[in-house]
This record gives C-alpha cells, structure tokens and sequence, in this order.
C-alpha cells in the first residue's frame, strides 16, 4: 500500500476516534454541571442525571476497551503466542454467557454441531477467539427483535472449521453489506446510539478471523435475517 493512502487512513481514523470520544464526553459534562445544579433542590431529577452518568460512562468505557483490542489485533501480524484452543468449549462458554440476554429478549438461542469433537482444536488466541464469537452473538441478540431464534452451527472436517451464527432480525441491505466490517460503521447510527453500539465489534471479528489465516462471511436480508460465517483452518 503507497504512503499517501496509509496516511490518509490514519488521518481518517483519528478524527473518527475524536469524533467518537467527543460525543460521550460532551454528555458527560453536561450530566455533571446538571446533577450539580439539581443535588440541592430536586433530588429525584438528581437520581435521574446521575444515572444517566452512569450509563454514558459505561459506553465511554466500553468503547475504549473496543479501541485498545482493535489497536493490538491491528498491531500483531497472526497470533503472537497460539496455544491449542478447543473452539467448541470457546463457542460452549460465549453462547452459555449470552443466554441470559437472549432469553431476556425472548430469544431462542440454539447450538449445533457437525463433526467430532475432536475436530475443534485449532493453533490460536482463545482471549481473541471468545471476543470475535462474543460480538457475533451480541450481534444477533442486539439486531435480532423479540421472538426471534438464533442458531450457531458449528462444522468440522478437520481441515477448516466452520461456524455459522444465522439470526432472524432486521438484516442488513445490500449496498450496505461491502462497508459492514470497517471501523465506526454502522447501518442506521441514530439506532446504534439506542443500543449503546460503536460499530468496532465487526472489524475486531474480521481481524481476529485473519489472525488465524481464517475469514468470515456475511449474508443478509432485510426484514428476514443475517448469516455470519466463520472460516478458521486447523493447522
Ligand atoms: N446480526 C446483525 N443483523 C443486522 N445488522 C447487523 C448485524 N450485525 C451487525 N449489524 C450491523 O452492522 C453494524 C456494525 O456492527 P458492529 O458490531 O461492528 O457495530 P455495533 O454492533 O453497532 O457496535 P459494537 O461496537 O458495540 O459492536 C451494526 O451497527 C449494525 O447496523
Ligand atoms: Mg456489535
């Protein structure tokens, strides 16, 4: 890649980054300076600010801890130190995390699995591996409306595996499926705002995918559903 390009990428990405943080910090502040202004006379309006505070502080965190795990995936070329990982037990303990969330939302959450078991063990980062399956999962529960299924299909030959999570939410246009792994993107942003999103879940998954000489896939319909599928070669 020339220089000029690189530059302007990283150019670009600090200004998505302080466009990023400003937005939660501006709210913080004003959070405070009202809650100040509220303490001594309105006690309830009082309670409401400082929860608010809480929750903008929580996704100023969060988005963060997303950007420091993006900046390390982005600065390891593959796995610095692969152990052997079991990526069943890896997708075993994500989906067993999630399952309060999804049925919380009445949300059936199923695991399938094609293959030995013997089958799931690969050269990797588990730490990296639960991250990239945690946002496909939170992906489908967040995008995913009430009533909704959600199956994660796990397959094996022992040369690849594969892992598909297919849910039946909003999904995703078309046009819009070539830009869906970038940095900061996000289909409908007024909306992503609502679900505390920052649009860096997919691009930690694409790295993580390549990391692992892997990659993932995405096929989608609008109003009917997505299917994210991850491909990771077991040698
Ligand atoms: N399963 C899905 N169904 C429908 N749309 C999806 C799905 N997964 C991702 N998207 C769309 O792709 C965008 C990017 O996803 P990504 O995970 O990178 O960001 P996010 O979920 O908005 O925020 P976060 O950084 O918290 O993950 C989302 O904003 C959403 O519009
Ligand atoms: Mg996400």
């Amino acid at each position: 890649m020339d220089i000029n390009r690189l530059n302007k990428i990283r150019r670009d990405f600090v200004a998505n980054v302080s466009h990023e943080l400003k937005t939660p910090a501006t709210s913080l502040q004003l959070l405070a300076d009202s809650l100040v202004e509220t303490l001594d006379d309105d006690p309830e309006q009082a309670r409401v600010f400082a929860s608010q505070l809480k929750s903008e502080t929580g996704r100023l965190s969060r988005l963060i801890t997303d950007l420091l795990d993006l900046a390390r995936l982005e600065s390891e070329e593959g796995v610095t130190n692969p152990k052997p990982v079991d990526v069943r037990s890896v997708l075993m303990v994500v989906l067993s995390r999630m399952r309060q969330t999804a049925r919380h939302k009445d949300i059936s959450l199923l695991w399938r699995r094609y293959g030995e078991s013997a089958l799931y063990t690969i050269e990797g980062d588990e730490t990296q591996l639960t991250s990239m399956f945690t946002n496909l999962v939170d992906n489908a529960v967040k995008y995913t409306p009430p009533g909704g299924r959600i199956e994660v299909t796990g397959s094996s030959d022992g040369e690849e595996i594969e892992v598909r999570v297919a849910d039946t939410g909003i999904g995703v246009p078309q046009e819009k499926l070539p830009r869906l792994f970038e940095r900061f993107y996000r289909v409908d942003k007024a909306r992503s705002k609502e679900t505390g999103g920052t649009g860096l879940g997919l691009s930690i998954v694409r790295h993580v995918a390549e990391n692992h000489g892997g990659r993932v896939t995405v096929e989608s319909t609008p109003g009917e559903g997505s299917t994210f599928t991850v491909y990771l070669p077991c040698t």
